[in-house]
Order: C-alpha cells, then structure tokens, then sequence
C-alpha cells in the first residue's frame, strides 16, 4: 500500500515488464504471478500461476489451461453472467509462489499450506475492491475482474512454454483468452518484478508437486511410495518398495489419474533416486521388459500446449486437448525378486569414502 493506482490512473507498463522468448507476442508481466479468486459457491479460496500477458495498460490476457482451478471458480461466475473478482500478485514470499503453482487439491487452500510449511500463518490484507485476501509482503498486486469470455477476451501470445515450444497465438492453439480488467494496482517503493518464465525445458522446475504426488497417492491407499519427481517434463516418475504382486499397478493407476501433462509415466523400485535421469533410464533399460512391462492409457488430461495436440490439426479443432500416456513399469518383478541378480554397483557410503580417500590423486568422482 505504500504507492496506488486505480482506476483510470493504472498503467502496468509502468513496471519493466519484460519479452522472455524471441517470438512471443508480447511482453508479460505474469510468468511468476500468483492469482487468487473465490468459488462463489463455498468458503474456497483458490491461488494459482497462469501467464499473464499485457495488453493495455489495464488490461492483461489469462492463461488458464481447461481443468485448473481459478479457470473452473472463473466459469461459475460467468455461468450466472457475472465477471469473476481476482487479485493477483507478482513479487512474493517463494513458498507462497510454490504453493500457487503446485496442484493443491479443490477445496483446499494454497494460501494455508504456504503458512503451514512456513509454520506461521501467511499474512494478508483484505482487497478493498473486492474482499478477496492480498499477501501482504508482495511487492506488487492488483484488483481486478475477468469478465465472461463472450463480452470480453483477446487472441494471447505466442509464448514460449515449458514444453520448450511456443503455444497460443496462432501457434495450433489460439483461440480468444480470459482477460483481467485492473481496477488498482498496488506496490512498493522501488518494487522487485519477480519472473519464473520457462525459458527451455531443461530448466530446474520448482514447485510442492512431489510431495503433493506421494500424499496424493497415500490417501489413495498406496502405502510405501518412497518419492515422486518430475525431471524433465512430461516425464513422473514414481519409486515405491514394493510390497505385494500388484503394487507397482496400483501406484501407476493411482498415479495416473492425478497426472497431468504426463507422456512416461516410470514405475521404479525404492533404490532409484526418481529425481536422477540416469539411474531411471538404468531401471528402465535393465528393470522393465518392452513386450510386458509397458501399457498405455489413452485420451488422458493434458493440455493446449502439448505439441502433439497442438500439432493435430483433429484434436486442436475439436477442443480434445487429451494426450496419451506410456506406463513403464521398470521394477523387479515382484514374484521374482529373490532371483532378480544383485545390483554390483557398491553402496553410496563406501562409494563416498573411496572418493574421499583418493580425492588428491582422481580424474574425476569414480560414482
Ligand atoms: C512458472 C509456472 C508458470 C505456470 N503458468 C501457467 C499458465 O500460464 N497457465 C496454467 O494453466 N498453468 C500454469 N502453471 C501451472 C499451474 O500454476 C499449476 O497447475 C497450479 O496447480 C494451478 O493451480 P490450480 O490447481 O489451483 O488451478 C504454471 C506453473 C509454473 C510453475
């Protein structure tokens, strides 16, 4: 609250909003942002990251893929005719960051579990526009209301996105997006832009997910997942200690059906590091048999973005933006696990000190 704009005094270009990728179609001002709007319909508060494009100085494109949470809260509005309040912020703590962009279960607030890893409460101020909470150490929000995409929306993009192709546009995938109308905006003396555009694949992903996964699957009933990890995208993978013949089933159709945007889904035992690309490709090559030990499940939720839709001319013009999935089971078969031969690769500790014992003396870390 220490500067304001509103109404007609609004004006986002203020800010340096920046261009992140050669052909995007404008500059953006949400790559990091954190939207918060209400289920009309029940005490739910929503937050979550959707891209947020400049297109005037008071008027910004959404980005909400079909599925995500603040789309649904936006859609219940527009069903009763109505524009759907929001405030956003760019520039906050990074766990309430992570919180947004994570996927928090309907009904459950992302606000809540930034203050419960945080182990205090997240502190916020009341939108005096419209009620909704504002966190109160952001270095930038705004107030405002997306209206019903038949009396307002705009083309959006190209942008450059985490599948490491441009979406949006006339990429594949345009069509006239969600805009949010800025009544006030905001911010602190000399405020921080805080960015998180995805810039190539391979760049480090940050967010609550795994965790979000494993309890996912717990309270599936799954018991002994050890970790889920997204390296790279379109690629879960799961690492249980199996239990029983059918385990590793059941975590994959549990896991399954809380992906989204999954191409390989990888099954593997509790002594791969599913967060390690190499020991996982190690599993799959020597764990999982290509005639038995993958199955697919097709026409599951994806999004606008993936190339494979975008690039199908059927599924882009029908508004199936549903993908398929390979399950790759690339564990020990469990009724075979007393035969299955001895991994020879020495354990971690003993591998650490032999490195540590002959450090001045070795080319490179024999791990
Ligand atoms: C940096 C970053 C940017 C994101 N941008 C978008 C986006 O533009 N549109 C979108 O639908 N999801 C985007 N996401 C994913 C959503 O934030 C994520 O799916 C989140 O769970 C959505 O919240 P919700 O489940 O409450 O709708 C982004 C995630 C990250 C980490």
């Amino acid at each position: 609250m220490q500067n304001v704009m509103n109404g007609d005094e609004v004006d986002l270009l203020k800010f340096p909003v920046p261009r992140f990728h050669a052909a995007d179609g404008g500059r953006y001002i949400g790559t990091g942002d954190c939207v918060i709007n209400k289920d009309p319909d029940s005490d739910f508060i929503n937050m979550g990251t959707y891209r947020m494009q400049v297109h005037e100085p008071n008027l910004l494109g959404l980005w909400m893929s079909p599925g995500q949470h603040g789309r649904q809260i936006c859609q219940r509005y527009w069903e009763r005719g109505q524009s759907c309040p929001v405030v956003a912020c760019f520039g906050e703590d990074l766990l309430i960051f992570m919180a947004s962009s994570s996927p928090i279960p309907w009904g459950r607030s992302e606000l809540e579990r930034a203050g419960g890893m945080r182990g205090r409460p997240v502190e916020v101020i009341k939108g005096p526009l419209t009620g909704l909470p504002i966190p109160a150490h952001a270095e930038i929000a705004i107030e405002g209301e997306v209206p019903p995409p038949w009396v307002e929306a705009r083309d959006e993009g190209p942008f450059g996105e985490w599948p490491g192709y441009y979406s949006g546009g006339t990429l594949g995938t345009g069509e006239p997006q969600p805009v949010i109308r800025v009544k006030a905006v905001y911010y602190r003396d000399n405020p921080i832009l805080f960015n998180s555009a995805p810039l190539w694949p391979g760049a480090p992903k940050y967010g609550l997910n795994y965790g979000e996964g494993k309890e996912r699957l717990e309270r599936a009933g799954i018991q002994d997942v050890v970790a889920i990890a997204n390296p790279m995208p379109y690629i879960k993978v799961v690492a249980i200690r199996q239990r029983y013949p059918g385990h590793a089933k059941q975590a994959a159709m549990a896991a399954a059906s809380g992906i989204r945007n999954g191409r390989w889904l990888v099954i593997v035992d509790d002594d791969i590091d599913p967060y390690d690309l190499k020991e996982v490709l190690w599993a799959m090559t020597t764990r999982c048999d290509p005639a038995t030990g993958i199955e697919f499940i097709n026409g599951a939720w994806s999004t606008p973005l993936d190339p494979l839709v975008s690039a199908n001319p059927e599924k882009r013009d029908s508004g199936d933006h549903t993908n398929n999935l390979a399950v790759f089971y690339a564990v020990r078969p469990f009724h075979r696990r007393g035969e299955f031969p001895k991994v020879s690769r020495s354990p971690k500790e003993l591998r650490q000190q032999v490195v540590e014992k002959y450090r001045s003396i070795l080319p490179f870390p024999p791990m």
